[in-house]
């Protein structure tokens, strides 16, 4: 009896420890193989190597009730704890989250924004996996939401312009063993749409913003709703999206190969759900149908095509399309009117735009 009952109140006794853990303090610091866990057991935090024990090893952000290992955010994706080298995550006592290794240097630490000496500190985990650095007055120092990497979480905020100064940018994991910084990044650009870069060349362009657009809305049999909005908080625009309240995991991801991608957790065939993936397998990359042709996503199967009165250059669209006729001006030319395509790049926004859409 006795045997049996053991096991189990041992574990009883690990989950009651666990629950307690959401916080880091200058007198507790964090070792390889401690947790931090959210307050409902959402998010833990901690050490992790994604290949083998003498792999690489990172602090890092992943679901704590979702059975596959996914990682949401990682502090120091750009320098790894080396080898067998092991590390400690410390909150200083002037309120810094640092990340030493076996040496005592360096390997990541957050700039918060307080200029006087504040005590009491604690950096805590929290049920929407957000990291703070929070005071006894309950002011956030300092927040991983502000540092994404490759993921947007509901509630987070990319913030894509800060009067037009560009601010920040989704970066891709190098391979999905490794959080490195890749050539893949996404954020706004000056004329407020958003971009996927490969290194400086755009990859993919979503359409422009208005400033008032909800984009997006996913619903499955069982009932979460996301929504997609961007918004406009005094001339800062900020992309954004929210999930029906006990949805299960939801993300936006910047995927290594460059693709944007909105997944949700299945908790009945337990595996991430693909609902939304650009660039599409065909021409919805930038600029992939070349000059004066466009993709038309109309048919089942996208297609490039030529405007009327081009014809393709070549076969497969790269040189894009050229006038079937030269122009003569005057000569029963006009203009027309194509209805239902993306705004062009490199557009202006007007000083007359606000003033526009509050017309509307
Ligand atoms: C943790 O969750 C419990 C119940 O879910 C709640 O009563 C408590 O206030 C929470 N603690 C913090 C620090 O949020
Ligand atoms: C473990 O990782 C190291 C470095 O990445 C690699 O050289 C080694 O072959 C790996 N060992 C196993 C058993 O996968
Ligand atoms: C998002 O924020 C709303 C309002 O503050 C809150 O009710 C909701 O629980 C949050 N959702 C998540 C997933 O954190
Ligand atoms: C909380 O404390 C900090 C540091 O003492 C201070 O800068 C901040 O204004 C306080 N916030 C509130 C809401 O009282
Ligand atoms: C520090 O940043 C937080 C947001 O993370 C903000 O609410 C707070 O006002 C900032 N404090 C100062 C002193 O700038
Ligand atoms: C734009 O951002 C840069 C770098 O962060 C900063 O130095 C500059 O002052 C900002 N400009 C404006 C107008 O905010
Ligand atoms: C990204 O750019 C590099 C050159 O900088 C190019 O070799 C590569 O094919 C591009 N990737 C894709 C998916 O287009
Ligand atoms: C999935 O279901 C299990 C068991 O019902 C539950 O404990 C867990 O929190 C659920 N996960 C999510 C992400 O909703």
């Amino acid at each position: 009896m006795g045997m049996i009952l053991l096991p189990v109140f041992a574990l009883l006794l690990l989950i009651c420890f666990c629950n307690s853990k959401d916080r880091l303090t200058p007198a507790k610091p964090l070792s390889i193989g401690d947790r931090l866990i959210s307050n409902g057991s959402i998010f833990a935090l901690g050490f992790f190597s994604l290949k083998n024990s003498t792999a690489n090893s990172y602090v890092g952000i992943w679901y704590h009730n979702i059975p596959e290992r996914t990682y949401v955010w990682v502090a120091n994706h750009d320098s790894p704890i080396t080898g067998s080298s092991s590390g400690k995550f410390v909150l200083t006592s002037s309120s810094d989250l640092v990340l030493l290794d076996s040496k005592g240097s360096t390997l990541w630490t957050t700039t918060n924004n307080i200029t006087t000496e504040a005590t009491g500190a604690a950096a805590m985990l929290l049920d929407s996996g957000n990291l703070v650095i929070r005071l006894p007055n309950g002011t956030d120092i300092w927040q991983s939401f502000h540092h994404p990497v490759d993921t947007i979480l509901p509630n987070m905020s990319l913030q894509l312009s800060n009067n037009n100064n560009l601010s920040m940018h989704l970066v891709a994991w190098r391979a999905p063993d490794d959080p490195s910084t890749s050539d893949y990044s996404l954020g706004g650009d000056s004329s407020l749409q958003i971009l996927v870069w490969n290194r400086t060349r755009p990859y993919w362009r979503r359409a422009a913003l208005d400033g008032v657009l909800v984009s997006a809305m996913y619903q499955r049999e069982s009932g979460p709703i996301m929504s997609q909005t961007i918004v406009n908080r005094g001339g800062e625009f900020y992309l954004t999206y929210t999930v029906s309240n006990g949805s299960p995991g939801m993300r936006m991801v910047l995927h290594y190969m460059g693709m944007v991608k909105f997944l949700a957790w299945n908790n009945n065939s337990l595996a991430w759900e693909v609902f939304f993936e650009r660039p599409g397998p065909s021409c919805d990359r930038y600029a992939s149908c070349g000059l004066f042709g466009y993709c038309d996503t109309t048919h089942a199967v996208a297609t490039c095509k030529c405007l009327n009165g081009y014809e393709s250059i070549g076969l497969d669209f790269s040189l894009g399309c050229q006038r079937k006729k030269q122009l003569h001006c005057g000569q029963g030319y006009s203009f027309v009117t194509l209805l239902n395509m993306r705004t062009p790049d490199k557009f202006m926004v007007s000083s007359l735009l606000p003033v526009l859409l509050s017309l509307l």
